[in-house]
């Protein structure tokens, strides 16, 4: 068995080589590839291979895939260059005879028309063109897409967004890693698209109240327009496209396009997916821990 983790160097795809390894799959039949293979050594230490791969240089997706069984592509971080990029990868794993590709894309794909899903939608059609068997991992969001900023959440009193009453089906990362090497270590995932997400959705104002109740510092939640949104985000030193990209996602949000209620997240994982009030307490007790 040969399993190629793709994107390892970064959080997701090294989770993922992580519940692998947890899983009992041996490290030399994991293949972790990235751009950076400083950022690798520690798993090649413990056994894993290590390759180098860089999405924009087909001969070295070409070099990394030999053998290559199942791959999981991570999708990339390039806004602009994601889906040349993937077609890249797709094609070095059809080459190399992979029998599968598991691709993270985004919760309801199918039908979502928020910006940040062209790519997906796009390489999605790459997939089911391809005549590789594929699965699809629609992800909705990261808890940490909110954790990560719950000092500022804090020290603001607010959580700033533009998604009104809208549910968000957020899981962690580590879930959504645990969910894709179920899908590279098993068995009838060819031709399934999985809406992946938390068990518990909620809105921004809950969010804000979940923090509130666990840090005892009030923290509300304020609902602006769109274009307010992106230009306070902006604010922040983030790139314009980027900005207008997340204003745009929470348009997507407030519709419900970021909340599913199929039970795939759980139904991979065997168990249910860790609650928002888990993922607070975790990140309050880090900011705490001195
Ligand atoms: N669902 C969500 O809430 C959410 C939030 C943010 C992002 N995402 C998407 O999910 C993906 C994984 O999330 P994450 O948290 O693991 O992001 P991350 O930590 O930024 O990792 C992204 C990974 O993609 C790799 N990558 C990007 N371009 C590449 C290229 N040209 N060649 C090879 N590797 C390349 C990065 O490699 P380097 O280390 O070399 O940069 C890194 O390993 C992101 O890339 C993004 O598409 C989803």
């Amino acid at each position: 068995m040969s399993l190629i983790v793709t994107g390892a160097t970064g959080q997701l795809g090294r989770l993922t080589v992580e519940s692998l390894l947890e899983q009992g799959v041996p490290a030399g039949d994991i293949v972790a590839t990235g751009r950076r293979l400083d950022q690798l050594k520690s798993l090649g230490d413990r056994g894993v291979q290590v390759r180098h791969a860089d999405y924009a240089d087909p001969a070295s997706l070409r070099t990394a895939f030999q053998g290559a069984q199942r791959v999981l592509l991570v999708s990339g971080s390039e806004p602009g260059a994601r889906v040349q990029q993937h077609r890249n990868v797709i094609e070095a794993a059809r080459d190399a005879g992979a029998s599968l590709v598991a691709y993270t894309s985004i919760v309801n794909a199918a039908t979502t028309s928020m910006r940040l899903a062209e790519d997906h939608q796009a390489t999605e059609a790459l997939l089911r063109g391809s005549g590789v068997p594929f699965t699809f991992l629609r992800n909705s969001w990261y808890f940490e897409n909110y954790t990560a900023y719950l000092s500022v959440f804090l020290e603001h009193g607010a959580v700033f967004g533009s998604a009104g009453e809208g549910r968000v089906s957020a899981a962690t990362r580590a879930d959504y890693a645990a969910a894709a090497a179920a899908v590279l270590t098993g068995d009838g995932h060819e031709g399934r698209a999985y809406e992946l997400g938390g068990d518990e959705p909620f809105t921004l104002a809950e969010l804000a109240a979940e923090i509130t109740a666990q840090a005892g510092t009030q923290v509300a939640y304020t609902d602006l327009p769109q274009a307010e949104h992106a230009r306070a985000l902006a604010g922040t030193g983030m790139p314009q496209l980027v900005a207008d990209i997340l204003a745009d996602a929470d348009q997507g949000l407030r519709r419900g396009e970021l909340h599913t209620a199929s039970g795939d997240l759980a139904g991979l994982i065997g168990r249910p997916a860790t609650r928002l009030s888990q993922a607070i307490a975790t990140t309050l007790r880090g900011l705490r821990t001195p």
